[in-house]
């Protein structure tokens, strides 16, 4: 481990000893075995930002109670963790799908805590292949439907009054985002919802982060 890495580890831990906190262990643990730029941008301010944005929303439009919990291009589990590390909420499940093979085993990591109690799991999937009726999720995030060019053909495949909560921006130019949206009104039309319990929008430097919550 280089000077600086050890540097930043023992600044972890020693916030993880500071703030009790078994999530700050967990990215300690995280950075130690996956040093790549890649977590650093998961984890960086904006990202933290409009997560915490949706986390508290959503537990102000819902009470908490969610049951079981899918979210749909998950990355490297990020959200998943900051929901089953919040008190507040009452969560069966949480399941991380992301096409990208390469986040399963990080976003393992970064939830070692509640992988160990059963309540994390993260699969390797593409979000337009999933059955979500068999599935029975309570919840379906995602936060990267600026991500999907098809968007219409995975909103199909969302069983009727489900419970949805979706995040999109109009980050154009950056690799990936091939379904960015103006403003809030494009953003409804991609995935129009029968009961709309939230929407809103969040300025961040160089874009804005749109969210939906309700039932399609
Ligand atoms: C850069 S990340 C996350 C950005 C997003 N705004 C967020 O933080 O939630 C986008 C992720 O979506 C995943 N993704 C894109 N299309 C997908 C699909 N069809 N099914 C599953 N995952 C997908 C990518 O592999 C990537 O890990």
């Amino acid at each position: 481990m280089s000077s600086e890495d050890s540097f930043y580890q023992d600044i972890l831990k020693g916030l993880g000893v500071y703030f009790d906190s078994p999530f700050v262990a967990d990215i300690r643990e995280t950075a130690e075995r996956f040093p790549g730029p890649d977590l650093g941008f998961a984890l960086n301010r904006n990202q933290i930002t409009s997560k915490k944005w949706l986390v508290d929303t959503l537990f102000e439009t819902t009470g908490g109670k969610l049951g079981r919990v899918c979210i749909l291009g998950g990355w490297y589990g990020v959200l998943g963790a900051m929901l089953l590390h919040d008190g507040r909420f009452g969560i069966e499940t949480v399941c991380s799908v992301d096409k990208d093979p390469t986040c399963e085993a990080v976003a393992g990591c970064l939830n070692r805590t509640h992988v160990d109690t059963g309540k994390f799991t993260s699969l390797t999937a593409d979000m337009l292949d999933l059955d979500y009726g068999e599935e029975g999720f309570d919840l379906v995030i995602n936060t990267s439907c600026e991500h999907v060019e098809r968007i219409g053909d995975w909103f199909a495949r969302v069983p009727p009054e489900g419970l949805l909560t979706l995040q999109s921006n109009n980050y154009y130019g950056i690799d990936g985002h091939v379904n960015c949206v103006d403003d809030l009104g494009a953003f409804k039309a991609q995935v129009p919802l029968s009961e709309l319990l939230f929407e809103g929008q969040r300025e961040l430097p160089s874009y804005t982060r749109f969210m939906l919550i309700g039932r399609k």
